[in-house]
């Protein structure tokens, strides 16, 4: 099977995109694989400090090593938006595949050096082991957290120079770079953000990385196809599946309130989930 690394160069060769999607709970974790079986494209699932917590490090881990050894699948998993060394490294020791370091509340200075201590840890690790860990970097906040939110937060969504993300690269070594090009992160209500290809064709030259568009949920499919083409090779998603999930849940509870089984009571929601994830794959991937 190819690594991680792998399929993201090639999704860059090819115009495609690798889909993201976080996961909350093992319903998650089922309906964006399913999805990406079906569809027979790599996937790889996040978690955020907080969706760590909840699931718990070792436990994700195992279970998506667990899914990748049982069916020779490729689905990878990655320590999303963490801000410390100390949380990525944890990660990293866990056994994730990948992991983010989240500077973007930092200094330029700052963001630099905790980005590439992460670097130096993953790299150590490689040496050590043999295992590929791929360490992404972020340059220009875009708000934070997969939440509904009415306006565009204040501070987000200044977007990130293409010098500057040529200097952050060559400074800390990053394997991939999320820029902010006009995505925030959560849904927004009032305001329409809108990803920007041409700073992304700029970007993605200057940066001579992989790519990365966070902030996925809410924008248009036109969005995506053009950030894609301009040079994206990875696409998170969150709020979307968390909205689908909760409305999914909603209803079957209102539908049958008798039921007491978890898993039935909760099957609605996967499936809502599955849908949601199963559209942007096409997407991504170019398939129709
Ligand atoms: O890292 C997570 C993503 O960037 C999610 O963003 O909740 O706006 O889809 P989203
Ligand atoms: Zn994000």
């Amino acid at each position: 099977m190819k690594t991680l690394r792998e399929y993201i160069k090639e999704a860059d060769q090819k115009g495609v995109a690798v889909g993201h999607f976080n996961i909350s709970n093992l319903e998650g974790l089922h309906a964006i694989y399913q999805a990406a079986r079906k569809l027979n494209v790599p996937i790889t699932i996040g978690l955020s400090e907080g969706e760590e917590g909840f699931v718990g490090r070792e436990e994700a881990a195992a279970l998506v090593r667990a899914l990748r050894d049982k069916d020779n699948y490729p689905i990878f998993l990655n320590a999303d938006h963490h801000h410390s060394f100390e949380a990525v490294k944890q990660c990293i020791d866990a056994g994730f595949d990948a992991v983010i370091f989240d500077g973007t509340e930092l200094s330029f200075e700052d963001n630099v050096k905790i980005t590439k201590e992460c670097v130096d840890y993953a790299r150590k690790v490689t040496k050590e082991t043999g295992r590929d860990v791929l360490v992404e970097g972020e340059l220009g906040f875009i708000g934070s957290g997969s939440v509904i939110r009415d306006t565009i937060p204040e501070g987000a969504g200044i977007k990130t120079k293409p010098e500057d993300a040529k200097k952050f690269v060559e400074m800390t070594g990053v394997d991939m770079l999320a820029p902010s090009v006009g995505s925030i992160h959560g849904i927004v209500r009032h305001g329409e953000p809108h990803t920007d290809a041409k700073l992304i064709t700029e970007i993605r030259k200057s940066a001579g990385v992989p790519l990365v568009l966070h902030g996925g949920s809410g924008l248009r499919d036109e969005d995506f196809s053009n950030a894609i083409k301009a040079g994206i090779s990875t696409v998170h998603i969150n709020t979307e599946i968390r909205v689908a999930y909760v409305e999914g849940l909603k209803k079957s509870l209102a539908e049958k309130p008798d039921e007491v089984t978890p898993y039935k009571v909760t099957q609605p929601a996967q499936d809502a989930v599955q849908k949601v994830v199963s559209k942007r794959l096409k997407l991504f991937s170019g398939i129709k």
